[in-house]
């Protein structure tokens, strides 16, 4: 007998981007809706009432008031940073040397990688984030700890062994050649595994020499179909330790084009302060451009460009950036997009937060057709949000005249109490 599930309660997914089209036509959102899910897919998303109708004795979940919607995707973290979350008071460099790597260097170590890798994945998903690109550290146990664990909940995950060869400490450096070799090898163990994929990762320009990058963008062009993922324009002070370093590069995304390294699977993270010729260059390639917003005011990096970024049609996504971002949850990050992009007169709508966090992020790691959204064929990621799970949120929904209303405080307001459940590969997390 097939194993079929409907879901019933408010549904809401994308028919389109709602940075190109207008909300209503861009939503598809159900008052009283169903999704029905069977071995791990979404097979239909409709009316509550048409759907039951048409499946007589089919096993119901209903969520009643619930809001029902992908599984967040967040497009840029660092897993082995777990533990240093919120650490006080440094910008960038001096953050990276004081807190991060130190704790990253602990990732030699195959159980304690496992031991953070479970840590994370358990903190992850009581907040109902069921996809993330996540750097791992230098060490190939680092990635074993982070698949292994992935795997075993069914998840669709992205990550690679991040690469530094210069300007990190002892113990915290490949080679060019061992960063080519290792990478290579973890591609060939881990990529298309189940729900697996390999992300190629040089960390960024400052910790990479050009003989790495070139090595990594070798490996790229011989594994088209990974993910690049990378930092770029952060802060200004590392723009210009980049600069110094690289004399002949155009900009700080010319370091990377030079060597292989710009491309339609490459996501650039924080991408703050851009010149003209990187904006132009990011949207010709269509590469992804990650918005990590509590990461950016939280280490004091800038206000990310939003509104100018999505008016070129640049293929943007959302992320945490943990632990340089201050949190794990995708409704804090989506307020915290709110509040950058209200400073630079952008108000973003509660359909365009929700959109980057599900649907604009999976697009960003070209895995649209797989998650992030509520569609016949996709993947059965699922969310279910309490749109009343704390007084303070409940008293303001209550008065809500739509749903958009209903949903803004908890995007603002709302933490892991939110998550009312989670559902992986159709299935429900436990
Ligand atoms: N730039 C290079 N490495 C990092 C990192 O780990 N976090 C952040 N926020 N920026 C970086
Ligand atoms: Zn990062």
């Amino acid at each position: 007998m097939t194993d079929e599930t409907l879901l019933l309660g408010q549904t809401l997914g994308f028919d389109q981007n709602p940075f190109q089209t207008p909300i209503d036509e861009a939503a598809s959102y159900r008052r009283r809706g169903g999704v029905l899910i069977r071995e791990g897919l979404i097979v239909t998303v409709g009316e509550a009432d048409t759907l039951k109708a048409a499946h007589p004795g089919v096993k119901v979940v209903d969520y009643g008031e619930g809001l029902i919607t992908a599984g967040f995707v967040d497009a840029h973290v660092h897993y082995p940073q777990t533990g240093i979350i919120a650490s006080w008071g440094k910008r960038l460099i001096d953050w990276l040397n004081s807190y991060t790597f130190p704790e990253e260097m602990r990732f030699h170590d195959a159980d304690y990688a496992a031991e953070i890798s479970k840590l994370y994945f358990d903190l992850t998903r009581s907040h109902g984030v069921t996809t993330m690109a996540s750097y791992c550290t230098i060490h190939p146990e680092s990635v074993d700890a982070f698949f292994t664990e992935a795997r075993a909940r069914g998840q669709r995950v992205v990550a690679g062994k991040t690469c530094m060869d210069r300007n990190a400490p002892d113990g915290l450096r490949d080679t060019a050649q061992s960063a080519y070799d290792d990478s290579k090898a973890l591609i060939g163990k881990w990529h298309g595994v189940d729900r697996l994929s390999y992300a190629i990762t040089p960390r960024f320009s400052p910790t990479s020499t050009p003989d790495q990058l070139r090595a990594l963008g070798d490996l790229w062009a011989e594994h088209p179909d990974c993910l690049m993922q990378t930092h770029l324009s952060e802060q200004t002070d590392e723009i210009d330790w980049v600069m110094g370093m690289f004399p002949e590069a155009r900009d700080y995304l010319d370091t990377y084009e030079a060597y292989g390294l710009l491309g339609e699977k490459g996501l650039y993270g924080h991408a703050i302060h851009l010149e003209d010729r990187e904006r132009a260059r990011l949207k010709e390639v269509g590469a992804g451009v990650i918005h990590c917003p509590t990461s950016n005011t939280f280490i004091g990096s800038g206000l990310f460009d939003m509104g100018g970024l999505m008016a070129e049609g640049q293929r943007v996504g959302l992320a945490t950036d943990t632990g340089g971002g201050s949190s794990f949850s995708m409704l804090r990050t989506m307020a915290a997009a709110y509040e950058v992009a209200q400073l630079r007169h952008n108000p973003l709508h509660a359909a365009q937060l929700m959109w980057l966090g599900t649907a604009g992020s999976a697009a960003s790691l070209h895995m649209e057709d797989k998650i992030g959204n509520l569609q016949p064929g996709l993947e059965a990621d699922i969310v279910v949000l309490d749109l009343a799970s704390t007084p303070d949120i409940a008293q303001r929904s209550a008065r809500a005249n739509d749903i958009w209303e209903a949903l803004f405080p908890t995007i603002m307001m709302g933490d892991d109490r939110a998550i009312s459940d989670v559902w992986i590969n159709g299935k429900r997390a436990a």
